[in-house]
């Protein structure tokens, strides 16, 4: 939902024009957001410029010159569309009348129609249809009742409702970058000679790996030398505002986490990072796991909550708890999650799982689940995001940035863990050792997978439809694989536990039709052969990703991927890879860029 950048520098402390600076940032911010792209830069003179376009930062960055504009402050975005349509004039940042300030906001600022209205009573000329405007008019208002520039800009941010992270320069103010946070995420990084603040680390990781990650109604300013964070209490008769002692902490991850490393596209390069993923989460999980399984021992009932990809793993979660330590658990969707949390009570525990541990309907759940007494766990990617900060416990999974707007990496690393989780909830040290094999044969799996499913990628390009069929916890398996091949290459694909086929879905098979089948194990597999007679009976073009001892399975298919046997706990998060590079492939062969897919952006922080 939009990336934000804010730097202050010192001249020539980063070696290049503040404004390239800010393109190579959000470059690597793109991913949350890329229908417009815009900065604002401050030089020493307190002259500001701005310049904004719609478009991707490739396309438009001749016609903004980024190159051409150096400065001591700057702030820049790159945009996912919430209030008014992708234009130029509606991309970020906005400024005043004066064009003395610029803002960049990511977020929705819920009582933005009544500030215009008094504003315009005021005199404030809007240009745009943004919500985000009226936050410079409003620090311009502050300033002309004799406020200084930041002043001013906590004034304004306190009249604010909604969610929103938000950054600006002030030409009065040349060196600073003021910034202010509520529910949408905030990271500052503190470097030499250069202080940063944005929406996500990968922004400024070349420069630091310095960071702090912003709470709720935190605002502040960066200077070149100093970082000065206050907790913001707006009261009836002003603003007040109470200094916060930095909570500066070293992030493990390096620069080169952050870019391509020689693969075209982050997706793929995710996807081969799985085996590191996954190694790295599991040698992080013994430490963290004890009191967890613990307390899921004595739970009452168990509700995994998350969005999209971290559903499905929550459903395999649910599955793995029921199955290997006895516990009734169940998935939720977390935007849906409020009609089942009604039903929670103390002895009752919630797993919410968000790689990002920012998805606002996951949040939501926590607080709403927490209101009700339950236990809240955390399984999340980002260190000290709000859903782990929110929760009672938390489990870090290790798999480093994940920049593609597909999960991948995160997606396996969730399943990783919550299937260990399982294992020690229900002391099944054999789960454990499963576990312990992924990273190798996650490699093998990727080998050997890739020249096949680059193959047929190129046949699935030219379909229209597909469905995914398998049982169990192959079901979770094949929901991922048919979401993955519809975000990224805008095929329809659509999932079924595969006993449901018959009971609809069949209608649509005709000869040629892909049905692409998961098979875990010899338990969920061997009820699925009926399945594939079915669609072979009415012409389907039938793919199947079953362990190679899965004879019955794979021989019916016309196509074959034959996968290591192991449990069915540790086999969803290997046998999910070929799905990922069919997905992968058939977007690139269909000519899409799959590290940015249409519509979409990585954390989705509205309802
Ligand atoms: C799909 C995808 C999304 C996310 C979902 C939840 O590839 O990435 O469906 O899984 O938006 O995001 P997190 O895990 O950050 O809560």
């Amino acid at each position: 939902m939009c990336g934000i950048i804010g730097i202050a520098s010192k001249k020539g402390a980063l070696r290049k024009p503040l404004g390239e600076v800010i393109r190579e940032a959000l470059k690597r911010l793109e991913y949350r957001g890329y229908d417009s792209v815009g900065f604002a830069v401050v030089n020493e003179l307190g002259v500001l410029f701005i310049r904004k376009s719609k478009g991707k930062i490739d396309d438009v960055q001749a016609k903004l010159a980024f190159n051409e504009f150096d400065g001591v402050s700057g702030v820049g975005h790159t945009r996912w569309a919430t209030h008014g349509p992708p234009s130029d004039v509606n991309a970020h940042p906005h400024t005043d009348c004066s064009g003395r300030v610029a803002v960049a906001h990511n977020g929705i600022i819920e009582n933005y129609a009544s500030i215009r209205e008094w504003l315009a009573g005021r005199g404030h000329r809007f240009v745009s249809e943004t919500d985000t405007e009226v936050i410079p008019h409003l620090i311009e208002e502050f300033k002309r009742g004799g406020a200084g520039p930041y002043e001013a800009f906590k004034a304004a941010v306190a009249r604010l409702k909604g969610a929103f992270a938000i950054v600006a320069v002030d030409a009065d103010a040349p060196g600073y970058v003021f910034f202010a946070r509520n529910t949408s995420p905030l990271v500052l990084g503190f470097g030499e000679g250069a202080n940063f603040v944005a929406s996500d680390i990968p922004a400024f990781l070349p420069y630091t790996n310095r960071v702090m990650v912003l709470r709720d109604w935190e605002v502040g300013y960066l200077t070149p030398d100093e970082v000065v964070v206050e907790e913001l209490m707006p009261g009836e008769d002003g603003v007040e505002a109470n200094r916060v002692s930095l909570r500066v902490r070293v992030i493990e991850w390096t620069p080169q986490m952050a870019m391509k490393g020689g693969y075209p596209h982050y997706m793929i390069k995710e996807i081969h990072e799985q085996p590191q993923a996954i190694a790295a989460t599991l040698a992080g999980l013994p430490d963290q796991v004890g009191a967890v399984a613990e307390a899921l021992k004595h739970a009452d009932k168990v509700v995994l909550i998350g969005a999209g990809t971290s559903y499905h793993a929550s459903f395999l979660g649910a599955l793995a708890l029921t199955n290997i330590a006895g516990l009734l658990a169940v998935p939720v969707i977390a935007s849906e999650a409020r009609w089942y949390l009604r039903g929670l009570r103390e002895g009752d525990v919630v797993i919410a799982v968000s790689q990002s541990g920012e998805t606002i309907d996951t949040l939501l759940a926590v607080r709403e689940a927490r209101k009700r007494g339950a236990l809240t766990i955390a399984v999340s990617n980002v260190v000290d995001s709000a859903i782990p900060r929110e929760s009672d416990m938390s489990i870090y999974t290790r798999a480093g940035p994940e920049i593609g707007v597909a999960a991948t990496k995160t997606f396996t690393a969730q399943v990783v863990t919550l299937a260990y989780l399982a294992a020690r909830a229900g002391n099944d040290a054999r789960v454990i050792e499963a576990l312990k094999e992924l990273p190798d044969l996650a490699e093998a799996v990727i080998v050997e997978s890739e020249p096949l499913a680059r193959a047929l990628a190129k046949v699935m390009a030219e379909k229209q439809s597909a469905f995914y069929l398998g049982r169990g916890p192959a079901y979770p398996v094949a929901m991922e694989g048919a979401l993955k091949l519809k975000e990224v290459s805008y095929l329809h694909a659509e999932a079924y536990p595969a006993g449901e086929s018959k009971h609809g879905p069949i209608a649509l098979v005709e000869e040629g039709f892909p049905v692409v089948f998961t098979a875990l194990s010899r338990e969920d597999g061997g009820a699925l052969v009926s399945n594939v007679e079915e669609m072979a009976a009415r012409g389907a073009w039938r793919i199947a990703v079953a362990p190679r001892t899965l004879e019955e399975v794979l021989g019916r298919a016309d196509v074959r991927f034959p996968m290591p046997p192991t449990s069915p706990w540790a086999a969803a998060a290997l046998y999910v890879i070929p799905h990922q590079l069919l997905a992968y492939y058939t977007a690139v062969f269909r000519g899409y860029d799959p590290d940015k897919p249409r519509n979409l952006a990585k954390t989705v922080t509205v309802v």
